[in-house]
């Protein structure tokens, strides 16, 4: 599995069977190093409804004829908008061309315009090789994280901006709960209030927890391996 950063929480996941793009928010992301014209997906992955996670959506899935997986509400409104969608629940997954998406907890809200539009969702990603992606989403902490983790997780990406999101050190708690094999901070550093010092956080989630951290600018890019985290 190949994981590229585009900024904030958009990743782009390159399996053996697909091209994935969880949360791809490019146009009003000063992070970004895509404009959405120049994505190609056959699925994306949405975590919730907010707009920099909804993002791009319309106009990629629009333009390629991606496959939307996202909460049955969410999903619900972006068929409505012409869009292909595949809803999922909380706890419920399906199999897929790239291998198996399922949706998990995450403590935060999702909504459009101040339209509910169900509950946000972490994403949990298993290729057709055998490789754990956990993107936690816009979340706290939460206890259950200890139950996503026996996922056995090849990587976890989780937000550390505070503010709306865990924090540094929540985050650093999330992963001596999730155990996964990396981990890799997301959403900060995009707005000011969010600033963060990743390599501060790397210093203390690889001494805490002995959990290797690894820091991606956009762009940059990951191969990640069933049972080997970063290869
Ligand atoms: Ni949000
Ligand atoms: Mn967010």
């Amino acid at each position: 599995m190949k994981l590229t950063y585009h900024g904030h929480a958009a990743w782009e996941i390159e399996t053996s069977g697909a091209r994935l793009w969880i949360d791809p928010f490019l146009s009003g992301n000063p992070m970004a190093d895509l404009s959405p014209d120049q994505v190609e997906a056959d699925f994306v992955v949405l975590s919730h409804a907010h707009g920099d996670h909804l993002g791009d959506t319309e106009v990629i899935a629009s333009r390629t004829g991606a496959t939307v997986i996202a909460m049955n509400e969410l999903a619900q409104y972006l068929a409505g908008r012409g869009l292909v969608t595949e809803a999922l629940q909380l706890g419920g997954g399906q199999t897929f061309a790239f291998g198996r998406a399922k949706l998990v907890p995450a403590l935060h809200s999702s909504s459009v315009d101040g339209r509910y539009m169900g509950t946000e969702a972490g994403i949990l990603l298993r290729d057709t090789e055998g490789t754990v992606l956990y993107h936690a989403g816009d979340t706290g902490l939460f206890s259950d994280m200890a139950l996503i983790g026996r996922a056995g997780l090849d990587a976890a990406l989780l937000p550390i901006g505070d503010k709306y999101t865990m924090g540094p050190e929540d985050a650093a708690a999330a992963v001596e709960m999730l155990q996964p094999r990396l981990a890799i901070p997301m959403h900060y550093d995009t707005f000011e209030p969010i600033r963060q010092d990743p390599h501060a956080w790397k210093r203390m989630v690889e001494s805490r927890c002995g959990v290797p951290v690894l820091v991606l600018k956009a762009g940059e890019s990951c191969q990640l391996a069933a049972g080997k985290g970063a290869v």
